[in-house]
């Protein structure tokens, strides 16, 4: 099939599918390795046994897509849509049976409409490429998008996507105004003709279940000239449990204009060398630092935040800052193959969400389970809820975490790539710690973030799956707004021809 496959791609010889022979590669060309390596942001599927595709494309045209589309259908082969690469699972580029990768790495166009506050944006873009092109031209517009800049615009959008500015204006799929889409048939869509339903679908039903996203045009939303961050960090022995517990109540309740985020990780105390957590309490507030001190003072004395515990900046400044990019300048932003600090190169990560506050008591559990573990790269994270995500109805988007959030919990291991040999070690402890949480998190479903792809949670068999076997996971990602999306799926994909472990089924029995 994969030379039908390749002889069908090189049939088109239209004028604007000409070139496509120049954006094909297969395990014979030099450079295959190169571009299925340039965005794996997971080593622990780049294994020499990790399943690779028959063939790469990087398309340069829309037609190169549709053709792909549909040699793909008629030979039967899977495909794969990358964007950024950064799916925690490695859906993007693997898989268990055969498949061809799109890689949209070419679809980067950015244009930005500062007299109308919009922008379109292609799939393959990163968030980085995104906030720079709109820097260039405005220093009080910008988007709100996640803080790592090297993840794609096209599956960070398919999921919902959160980041700094969450609290003031919504995930980015609140943000999203129109988009330009191709379905199995190879038709290309916009927000009129691909109508309402899909339209909802794709603005955080997960990506690789309808088909693919070329574009999107985008609401930019406004941000002061200046805007104040800081980081304050307390160990078990300066009260780190009370404040931890403490900020379950404050921080989803604090105005709009503030993000606010704790991570935990064990260090040895400098002090007498002895094993603690040491929890960060980090924040973005949308204004100086004379408006920051006296609203902490009121809400979050027990903290402590002195005007030295803070640095105002500009916006664009703080993204750099919250991706822990020390003396970078803005040009950062377009650097695809950065590697940031705070991913490791291999890893495995969770989430959960809270409803009701975590009893101070049982921090002492949690702190244990982080002793438990020898791994390099060990961080739990808090990221507070509230604010406009409470006022977005849970069926707005299929993205369905809103009012009665508290927060949401990120579980992260990693370690270096030549420890994918103990990964069995690191993720029977991840799955340990999951569990125990179980009491504390929701339930009935406990929610899980699709964009923190978790295939521990359920997946597609490789053949038929019911509707009864993927609500297990879709419920967790979706909660009611799963249905809907079946609705959809059946509608625009009824032979289901775009799948992986985690798309949406085109049938309810
Ligand atoms: P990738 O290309 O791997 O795609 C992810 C999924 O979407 C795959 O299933 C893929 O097939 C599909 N897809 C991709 N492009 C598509 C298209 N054009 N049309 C249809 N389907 C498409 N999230 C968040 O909300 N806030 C954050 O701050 C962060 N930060 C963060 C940091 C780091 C280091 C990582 C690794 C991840 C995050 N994330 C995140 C999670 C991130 O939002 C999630 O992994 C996205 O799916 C990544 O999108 P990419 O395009 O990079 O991934």
């Amino acid at each position: 099939s994969h030379h039908k496959f390749l002889h069908c791609l090189s049939s088109f010889h239209s004028e604007d599918s000409s070139s496509i022979s120049k954006v094909i590669y297969t395990p014979y060309n030099s450079s295959y390795s190169f571009i299925l390596e340039s965005s794996i942001r997971n080593l622990r599927f780049s294994e020499p046994d990790t399943p690779k595709p028959l063939v790469i494309v990087t398309p340069l045209h829309t037609s190169h897509i549709q053709i792909t589309i549909y040699c793909s259908r008629k030979h039967e082969l899977q495909i794969r849509i990358r964007s950024g690469g950064h799916d925690y699972e490695g859906l993007s580029y693997t898989s268990e049976v055969s498949f061809v990768i799109i890689d949209l790495v070419n679809f980067r166009a950015i244009d930005v409409d500062v007299e109308n506050k919009a922008a379109w944006v292609q799939s393959g873009a990163t968030l980085g490429e995104l906030y720079y092109g709109i820097a260039e031209r405005s220093r009080t517009l910008t988007f709100p998008a996640g803080v790592c800049h090297t993840v794609g615009v096209g599956g960070y959008f398919s999921g919902g996507g959160y980041g700094l500015l969450f609290r003031k204006y919504g995930l980015a799929v609140d943000n999203i105004i129109d988009a330009q889409f191709i379905d199995t048939n190879g038709r290309i869509l916009n927000r009129k003709s691909m109508g309402e339903d899909l339209f909802w679908a794709i603005r955080g039903g997960g990506g690789g279940s309808f088909g693919i996203v070329l574009a999107w045009k985008v609401k930019l939303v406004h941000v002061p000239t200046t805007v104040t961050v800081f980081t304050v960090s307390k160990t078990l022995e300066q009260n780190a449990t009370k404040l931890v517990h403490l900020w379950q109540y404050v921080a989803p309740k604090l105005p709009h204009d503030t993000f606010s985020a704790i991570s935990f990780r064990k260090v040895n105390s400098s002090q007498d060398r002895q094993r603690t957590i040491l929890a960060s309490f980090q924040s973005l507030y949308l204004g100086g630092v004379d408006e920051l001190i006296p609203l902490m003072q009121e809400r979050f004395p027990e903290l402590g935040l002195r005007k030295e515990d803070c640095t105002e900046m500009s916006w664009i400044e703080s993204i750099l800052y919250f991706g822990q990019i020390q003396n970078g300048t803005m040009d950062i932003l377009l650097d695809r193959s950065y590697k940031t600090t705070f991913a490791s190169p291999s890893f495995k990560r969770k989430s959960d969400y809270v409803k009701e506050p975590i009893p101070e008591t049982a921090f002492t559990g949690i702190w244990s389970k982080l002793y438990d573990v020898d791994a390099k790269f060990v961080r739990i994270s808090f990221v507070a809820y509230g604010g406009k995500m409470d006022e977005i109805p849970e069926t707005a988007t299929p993205f369905p975490h809103r009012a009665g959030n508290l927060y949401k919990i990120i579980y992260n291991v990693g370690w270096e790539e030549e420890d994918n040999i103990k990964s069995q070690k690191y993720l029977s402890w991840i799955r340990n710690f999951y569990s125990y949480m179980s009491s504390f998190v929701s339930k009935h479903p406990r929610e899980a973030y699709v964009n923190y792809r978790d295939l521990d949670i359920g997946r597609n068999n490789k053949g038929k799956t019911s509707f009864v076997q993927a609500s297990i996971w879709g419920h967790k990602y979706f909660k009611k707004n799963f249905d809907r999306l079946v609705h959809v799926k059946i509608m625009i994909d009824p032979t289901n021809f775009f799948k992986h472990e985690q798309s949406i089924p085109p049938f309810f029995s």
